[in-house]
């Protein structure tokens, strides 16, 4: 969607993965200081999100009024959030009622969009639970609200959570999902990649697949996860939401190598080059679609280490010497001739850098110039 917004994957908090609808106006305030106050926000997080469980009823004037768990209204909430250099957004659906039953817009999409505007909301999640009209009408609801949105002159970015995905989705939203909700196992991760996997074209700059919230820091995983988790949803260019108040993985969340992955200002997604059985090998060219610079993923999505090889051809470098930094441990590895292989543990992501090195000058000693690793 061209509005100027969501250039880059958008980063931030979404609230539905941890407090469902008993969200209140004071989790949402101590999320925002959170974000301020661990870290979040310094590394690019922005977009405070509040899903399901804030409408309320329609005034006598047909506008929206949040429930009495956000009890100074929407307006003082957007404030608040301001006030700290961050961004909110809002859930609602083009039905009737929310998928945990709250009141939707259907009916009130121009005025909800406005009413929206006026409270200084910067991003809203749409989806289609409880329509009455067969799922093929979805387009049509998801313009409508496209153009109330734009046509309030505020920049608000535009998601939708839904199902199968369609070739008008990058005209329409800034970013949508088309896979289930995210849940707190392996499979699960797994899950998400693969189906955001399959539509690598339709990403781009103001235009992203979206694999759903960060599970991280919930319990159920390992650092190992959490890690390969984050890796691969910055080589598939997602949206960067995070689903815990307070992550006790703020390592993982921060790490600011992984993110310019995420966000580099090309946004190509990532697309896996080598499957063999469990271990995969993807690519993510940066800058540009023929760039020299390439983010390196490799992959375990079995339970036991294993060795896992990249060669240059599958990277797409011509031959010559790559330099390789791992974005986790933060060392540089060197150059590398022809491939590079390391051991992975299982769940587990080796995260890289690569870079082709430009071609030494006519007469240069490559034993004694070069750092030869063979
Ligand atoms: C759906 C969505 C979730 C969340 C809930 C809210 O299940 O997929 O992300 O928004 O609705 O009810």
């Amino acid at each position: 969607l061209t509005n100027g917004v969501a250039l880059t994957p958008p980063m931030g908090y979404n609230s539905w993965y941890y407090w469902y609808d008993g969200i209140t106006e004071e989790n949402m305030k101590a999320v925002a200081d959170m974000v301020v106050t661990n870290g979040l926000k310094a590394v690019g997080y922005e977009y405070i999100n509040l899903d399901d469980g804030w409408a309320g009823y329609r005034d006598s004037n047909g506008v929206m009024v949040a429930n009495s768990k956000f009890p100074h209204g929407m307006k003082y909430l957007a404030d608040y959030i301001h006030s700290k250099g961050l961004k909110i957004g809002l859930y609602t659906v083009f039905g009737p009622t929310t998928c945990a039953g709250f009141p939707g817009s259907m009916g009130y999409e121009l005025l909800d969009a406005q009413t929206y505007a006026s409270w200084g909301i910067d991003y809203v999640k749409y989806e289609g639970c409880s329509f009455p009209n067969p799922l093929s009408v979805q387009e049509e609801k998801c313009f409508q609200m496209r153009d109330a949105l734009m046509a309030t002159g505020r920049p608000i970015v535009f998601t939708m959570s839904t199902g199968p995905v369609l070739s008008w989705f990058p005209d329409a939203m800034n970013s949508w999902r088309y896979t289930g909700d995210n849940d707190v196992n392996w499979e699960s991760v797994l899950y998400h990649i693969d189906i955001v996997a399959q539509t690598p074209g339709m990403a781009g700059p103001g235009h992203w697949n979206d694999a759903d919230v960060l599970n991280i820091g919930r319990g159920w995983s390992t650092k190992t996860e959490d890690k390969a988790m984050f890796s691969m949803y910055c080589m598939l260019t997602s949206p960067l939401l995070t689903a815990t108040p307070f992550p006790s993985q703020l390592d993982v969340l921060t790490n600011a190598e992984a993110i310019a992955i995420d966000q580099d200002v090309a946004g190509i997604q990532g697309i896996c080059v080598r499957t063999n059985g469990e271990l995969q090998v993807w690519c993510k060219p940066l800058g540009s679609a023929n760039s020299n610079v390439k983010a390196v993923a490799l992959f375990n999505r079995g339970t036991n280490a294993a060795n896992i090889t990249a060669t240059w051809s599958d990277l797409g470098f011509s031959n010559g010497l790559v330099s390789v930094r791992d974005l986790w441990s933060k060392v540089d590895e060197g150059n590398f001739q022809t491939n590079y292989t390391a051991n992975v543990p299982g769940h587990g992501v080796k995260l890289m850098k690569m870079i082709l090195q430009p071609p030494p000058p006519p007469g240069t000693n490559y034993l004694s110039d070069l750092n030869w690793v063979f």
